[in-house]
């Protein structure tokens, strides 16, 4: 019986094949496999990669959509990169990435397990291997010193996002350095002493130089001398590489992959891929009056560094606080966040509620879309294939706009959303002049709350009325039970994470009344 089954498949799949006395052609999988051969060939041909690995400048022709992980692990041999969920959730894969932004180096960590070689063309790869010197490097000595290390799997990936730490313009605080390393995960430590390892590094970083941390870090010797030489070897390679990298008739677009990767990683790597993120086109943050801009490929780190992003919403640290990981907001983009079309995007919940509009381009024509009109159906968009988000816009908070996100997750950072929603609420003298509520998890799409957003409308803010809007809530969702939770207990999320836009928006509202209704 087994025989048969391989002797049936062998012979289905095979072009021409001979097994035992069989010989059998088959003119379907001949088709199949002249395609994929002429398609690597394809690829091989039209696209040369570019960037420094470590201190070496290295060139690939290998399928751009192949995961930079396998890249330096089977292509390179540098094993110090660990594979352990091949999902973005473990960190043993940190890499950092640097890129020229206003002609100076920046660097950022990522998950090089969903990150594809496409997206680092004309850029800086460290792997734990190029932070090396002659001696323990101090990040080293002090994950050695404090016991930060045991099993020593996770290791390499705390090393590099400590790596990225003394990189960045953030301050040595407790805060910073512990949030530098919230992508990785240890089976092992406990992590009291890699907190330790951290408080070390921090002594180390005490007098940081904000403004050059490049020139600083290795000049203390805390990174190996060579980072100062990347900027005009990055400079130099953008010159050699200008256009030559643009894969033609793409048919996916990929921001960050950190959904893509995740879904179908085997897949993606043969795919004719339209590299997004890294067109400078799609990214960056602009104002205009009250109307703000945001590039497709911008990133959730870009955004929540932002200064007018900053500035309009005071709270947007615990907002992004409660999205993914430091190496996954790195990488991960809005647009990417819209088109995944999970019920429970927090991006699509977050700008729901603002009321964005996208617009969506083949490169020949373009045209706008509302998000509140995008979702047509479980992950059914209005957009053809061959469109991408070029950018979104919408209004920013004036000083009588309200807004704020909530997400309940099964752990309160690093997961994804039982329940989330955003409200946006523009008041004059206690009464609601406009609303906008948006849920996730309570449907198949992530959903704008009409008729509660409308019911709203006009009102004097009590009490009553928000029991009332969780009321009007309740009818507008059709929460399924799965993993996340049940119906009814995303019901009760709801309605209690509605109270909670409010009582933090108005804290003279009587909490005990409000929670006195279920
Ligand atoms: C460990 C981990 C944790 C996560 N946590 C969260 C979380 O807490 N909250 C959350 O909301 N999400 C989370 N995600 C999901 C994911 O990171 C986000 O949805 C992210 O914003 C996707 O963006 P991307 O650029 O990586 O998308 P990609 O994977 O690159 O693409 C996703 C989809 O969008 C399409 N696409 C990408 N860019 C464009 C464009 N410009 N125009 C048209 N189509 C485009 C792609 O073709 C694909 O269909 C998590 C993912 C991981 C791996
Ligand atoms: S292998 Fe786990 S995050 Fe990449
Ligand atoms: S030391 Fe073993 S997983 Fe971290």
């Amino acid at each position: 019986m087994v025989v048969q089954i391989v002797s049936y498949n062998i012979t289905l799949f095979a072009p021409g094949f001979r097994f035992g006395n069989k010989r059998s052609f088959n003119p379907f999988a001949f088709f199949i496999y002249f395609y994929y051969f002429y398609r690597k060939q394809l690829i091989k041909k039209t696209i040369l990669i570019n960037f420094i690995l470590n201190n070496t400048k290295t060139s690939t022709t290998l399928p751009p959509g192949m995961l930079l992980l396998d890249f330096v692990r089977y292509q390179q041999n540098l094993k110090g990169t660990k594979i352990g969920c091949r999902e973005g959730d473990c960190g043993a894969c940190t890499v950092l990435i640097g890129e020229l932004k206003d002609g100076k180096v920046k660097y950022h960590s990522a998950t090089s397990c969903l990150t594809p070689l496409g997206n680092i063309n004309n850029q800086h790869v460290v792997t734990i291997e190029g932070l090396n010197m002659d001696e323990l490097n101090p990040i080293q000595q002090a994950m050695c010193e404090a016991n930060g290390t045991q099993c020593g799997f996770c290791t390499p990936g705390f090393v590099v996002s400590m790596a990225g730490f003394c990189l960045s313009d953030k301050k040595p605080t407790y805060q910073n350095a512990v949030a530098c390393v919230d992508g990785n995960i240890c089976r092992c430590t406990g992590y009291k002493s890699i907190e330790h390892a951290l408080d070390k590094l921090n002594a180390v970083l005490a007098d940081k130089n904000l403004q050059d941390p490049i020139s600083f870090v290795t000049e203390r010797k805390i990174l190996p001398a060579y980072f100062n030489n990347i900027e005009s070897k990055l400079k130099l390679l953008a010159i050699e590489q200008n256009g030559k990298a643009d894969a033609s008739n793409a048919k996916r677009f990929v921001g960050g992959g950190t959904d893509l990767y995740v879904q179908q990683h085997e897949a993606m790597v043969y795919a004719d891929i339209d590299f997004v993120s890294t067109k400078a086109a799609l990214k960056g943050i602009a104002q205009e009056g009250y109307i703000c801009t945001i590039g497709g490929a911008t990133t959730v780190s870009e955004f929540a560094a932002s200064p007018i992003i900053r500035q309009n919403f005071k709270n947007i640290n615990q907002f992004v606080k409660l999205v993914s990981s430091t190496p996954i907001r790195n990488i991960a983009t809005f647009a990417g966040n819209f088109v995944n079309a999970s019920p429970i995007g927090d991006f699509s919940i977050f700008f729901l509620a603002l009321d964005a509009t996208l617009e969506l381009t083949d490169g020949t024509s373009t045209r706008q879309v509302a998000l509140r009109e995008f979702y047509k159906g479980y992950k059914q968009l209005d957009k053809q294939a061959n469109e991408y988000i070029s950018r979104f816009w919408f209004r920013l908070p004036d000083n009588k706009t309200l807004f704020n996100f909530e997400k309940v997750s099964k752990r309160t950072h690093l997961d994804i959303a039982s329940v989330n929603t955003a409200v946006n609420i523009v008041v004059n003298d206690g009464i609601i002049v406009d609303a906008s509520v948006s849920a996730g998890g309570v449907g198949p799409i992530p959903a704008y709350l009409k008729s509660t957003s409308e019911f709203l409308k006009g009102k004097y803010i009590s009490e009553n009325l928000v029991i009332k809007a969780t009321q009007i809530a309740q009818t507008e969702i059709s929460p399924i039970s799965d993993a996340r939770g049940t119906d009814a207990y995303k019901r009760l999320l709801l309605s209690q994470l509605i109270k909670a836009h409010f009582i933090k928006l108005f804290p003279d509202l009587q909490v005990e009344q409000l929670i006195s209704v279920v």
